[in-house]
């Protein structure tokens, strides 16, 4: 991204707040250590940048920095907020109590996660800052929507410093049944904070139905009333609606951005570049290790140790975003996932050609789309994951109705990409068959596949998302 894109604005607070406000850990774009902007990593970004094109409004957040000097800024026309972190902050709020605690945790604790009272003290105190730059933000009146786990605590901040707000408050990533819920010492806190909001999101039906659950064991309520997708809260005077509503991506925008003929020609030369093989196999994902990278490279090396996939006519391509570096598990994960990587190139691949085109970077959207309509395959096979938009986004992509997406139970996707090969992940065996079973399909099957997938994500796009979670919060 150009740093012609963001601009510094001077922008005086009274008179010039605005009706409709996004607080977010992270900003749309993070200021990089070369001193660069680039878009910010993670799914959320990915689906409320759109959405924020679409509207006029604020974006609270923070910029990537630490010990920054905070300004305010614009970017396509939305209003940017920087709340700072210092080094401090960093370690105990983001690395600490989001990304030790709460993330493992609410990823069925695949990591065992960390509880350490000082750093739940500093994620109040962050998420204190962030309501009230939300505050200050925010005018007479007007709606604020509140997003994911690092934020937890600021819907009920807002609420008692402003009373007259509309609030919402969207979860990216799986809430976890009782019996891990119930292990954080801060869960009531937590079920508090959010019960602020007039209307709390989660990713799938599963996941509302736990957040009542905590509710109905950990809070002083008058009234939960249970429905299909989730139920109402009443407690004193306030009401919370919670309730399923999967986030997707810009089927259109997505659609047409990976239908021309540059994209056609850019997959040609790709495929020619890498051998022309005749499985391109594909993963995208952070390095994270949820993601479940290892498990299906381990899947793929044991079908070529079984001559299930043949060597010379295979290639797997696996990007692999950096992600909390200095976060424990992270460092594990990466080598695990890169053994394997030279595992596979080492015993199958040839002078030039390896067998994993592994590729440790974020890459534009553009060459994304590239791969995509490259790839004959898509691998996404976390252990636990929100929603996976990377799945939505291939699905989208693939207006030649071609492809095959090999999809975890564990994704909030497989809720809705029935038509998918699913998988258990800690499954080997089963993972290995349904990866066979996706490379060996028929043509007609791949097509009736990718059709129903396609019509899923078109009929639950992005902005039928949004449209929903807010027409349910303009009616609190
Ligand atoms: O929504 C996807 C997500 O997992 C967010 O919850 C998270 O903020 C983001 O991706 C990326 O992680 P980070 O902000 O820690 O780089």
């Amino acid at each position: 991204m150009d740093n012609d894109q963001t601009s510094m604005v001077e922008r005086s607070d009274d008179g010039d707040r605005s009706q409709f406000v996004v607080v977010a850990n992270r900003l749309p774009v993070r200021l990089d250590d070369d001193g660069s902007w680039s878009l910010s990593p993670g799914g959320l970004v990915s689906a409320m940048l759109p959405v924020m094109r679409q509207r006029t409004g604020a974006w609270v957040g923070w910029d990537g920095t630490v010990d920054g000097d905070s300004e305010r800024f614009e970017f396509e026309d939305i209003q940017l907020a920087v709340v700072e972190l210092s080094a401090a902050d960093h370690d105990e709020y983001y690395s600490g109590a989001c990304n030790e605690t709460i993330w493992p945790l609410y990823h069925g604790a695949i990591e065992a996660a960390q509880f350490h009272r000082e750093t739940w003290a500093t994620y109040r105190s962050v998420n204190q800052r962030f309501a009230d730059a939300a505050c200050a933000e925010l005018a007479e009146g007007g709606t604020v929507w509140v997003h994911d786990y690092q934020l937890q605590l600021v819907p009920s901040m807002i609420r008692e410093q402003r009373p007259d707000a509309k609030i919402g408050y969207y979860l990216h990533i799986p809430f976890p049944p009782l019996e891990l819920l119930s292990r954080l010492p801060w869960r009531q806190q937590v079920l508090d904070g959010l019960l602020g909001a007039d209307v709390v999101g989660l990713q799938t039906q599963a996941d509302a139905r736990n957040v009542l659950s905590g509710v109905r064991r950990f809070c002083k309520t008058d009234d939960i009333v249970f429905a299909a997708d989730g139920g109402i809260v009443r407690a004193g005077h306030q009401t919370a609606v919670v309730k399923s509503f999967p986030i997707s991506v810009d089927y259109h925008s997505i659609a047409a951005e990976a239908d021309t003929d540059e994209v056609d020609i850019a997959v040609k030369a790709l495929r020619a570049e890498i051998g022309n093989p005749s499985v391109v196999l594909l993963g995208v994902d952070r390095l994270d290790y949820t993601k479940g990278i290892d498990l299906r490279l381990k899947a793929v090396r044991e079908l070529l140790i079984e001559q299930r996939l043949d060597p010379r006519e295979t290639v797997l391509i696996q990007v692999a975003v950096p992600s909390r570096e200095d976060v424990l598990g992270y460092e594990d994960v990466r080598n695990r996932v890169e053994q394997l990587v030279s595992m596979i190139n080492g015993d199958f691949g040839e002078l030039g050609r390896p067998i994993v085109q592994y590729i440790h970077k974020g890459l534009p959207f553009s060459e994304l789309l590239v791969l995509y309509r490259a790839a004959d395959v898509l691998l996404v096979t976390p252990f636990q994951d929100g929603m996976n938009l990377v799945a939505k986004e291939y699905v989208s992509a693939r207006a030649d109705n071609r492809g095959a997406l090999v999809l975890s139970e564990f994704a909030g996707a497989a809720e809705e990409l029935t038509d998918s090969f699913l998988v258990n992940p800690y499954d080997t065996e089963g993972l290995k068959d349904q990866i066979e079973a996706a490379v060996r399909m028929g043509e007609d099957e791949e097509r009736e596949r990718m059709v129903a997938m396609r019509e899923q994500v078109e009929s639950n796009d992005l902005a039928a998302w949004a449209k929903s979670f807010l027409a349910l919060l303009a009616m609190a």
